[in-house]
């Protein structure tokens, strides 16, 4: 934990929207996803994909006009990640989701193909963030290292079908425990605010159990998913927001601490629980996080 935190982006609910789908372009900033992932990756045919790489900078400009950040997956073959990096990155993009991360050496590579890019185009470098997407069993075991590979890195994602598929289990939400969350404990080991679903973005369309998913996943400590429909944004939005009533506590807990301070006390008690300082520091950040949601203006 540091101050990176408060550097990190407000990403409750990321769209992925594949870039050559012109009627999810054209109505993906209505939408209310604080981030929009333009797909260069599975959402694209090998044969679209030339054609997707020319659509994104057009798309981003859609895409943005109410204040989402503008995300762009590439493709994990080297040759096709050079070109979608070198079509994406411009003052449009936040930044560069990567799939199929095998290494932190992967992360860097990318990565100076990145500074060169924003250097020549007259951008200052370092601007662009990576999300290093881990989908296969052998990054599993390079998380932590992964998280930390470059300060460009906005979270560490781990993948929900391809790494089930890799590593030969049910996308289940029950299975996926394990793995999701090491990757939030090394995102919050880099300093970074940890994204994810303890389930799989592919089961969208049962509201119901949608919402249970991704209340579950809050309660662990996630701060935000990516999603495939739009019908999701506001459950993501909804449950990744801090509670009303859980920020109004948390100004009790925090003006209530000021008062012991003044009064010498460490801990006190507030409806019969003891504060204390994790728990007064635990309060800031919620109000903090709280703020800075409002200040997005698309809650
Ligand atoms: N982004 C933006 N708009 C989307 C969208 C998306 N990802 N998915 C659906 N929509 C729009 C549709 O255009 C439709 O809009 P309209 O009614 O205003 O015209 C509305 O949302 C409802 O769509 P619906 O008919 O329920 O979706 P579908 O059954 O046609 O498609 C999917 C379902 C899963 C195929 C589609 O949502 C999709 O392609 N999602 C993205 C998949 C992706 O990116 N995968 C790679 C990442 S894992
Ligand atoms: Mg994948």
């Amino acid at each position: 934990m540091n101050a990176a935190i408060n550097d990190n982006p407000v990403w409750r609910s990321l769209l992925y929207v594949p870039v050559n789908v012109d009627r999810y372009v054209d109505k993906a900033h209505t939408r209310g996803a604080d981030g929009v992932i333009l797909d260069l990756e599975d959402s694209v045919t090998p044969s679209e994909k030339d054609h997707a790489r020319t659509l994104v900078q057009e798309a981003a400009v859609k895409v943005a006009r109410n204040g989402a950040d503008v995300l762009v997956r590439i493709n994990r073959e080297l040759e096709l990640a050079v070109r979608d990096i070198e079509a994406a990155i411009s003052p449009l993009i936040t930044a560069l989701k990567l799939p199929k991360v095998q290494s932190a050496d992967h992360v860097k590579l990318l990565a100076e193909l990145v500074d060169s890019l924003e250097a020549k185009r007259g951008m200052r470098v370092g601007t662009t963030r990576l999300i290093p997407m881990v989908e296969t069993a052998d990054a599993f075991f390079s998380l932590h290292a992964i998280a930390k590979a470059s300060p460009r890195v906005a979270t560490v994602l781990l993948g929900g079908e391809d790494f089930a598929l890799d590593c030969g289990f049910e996308p289940d939400p029950e299975v996926y425990q394990y793995p999701k969350q090491q990757s939030l404990l090394a995102a919050r080991a880099a300093g970074l605010t940890p994204m994810g679903l303890i389930g799989t973005v592919a089961d969208f369309s049962d509201a119901e159990a949608y919402r249970a998913v991704v209340r579950h996943s809050a309660k662990f400590g996630f701060e935000g998913a990516s999603c495939i429909h739009p019908s999701n944004v506001a459950v993501l939005n909804e449950e990744f927001s801090p509670k009303p009533e859980a920020v109004a506590h948390a100004r009790r807990v925090v003006e209530g601490d000021k008062k012991a301070m003044a009064e010498g006390r460490g801990s006190w008690s507030l409806d019969g629980k003891m504060i204390d300082i994790p728990v007064v520091i635990r309060a800031q950040r919620l109000i903090a996080r709280a703020d800075r949601i409002a200040a997005r203006g698309n809650v």
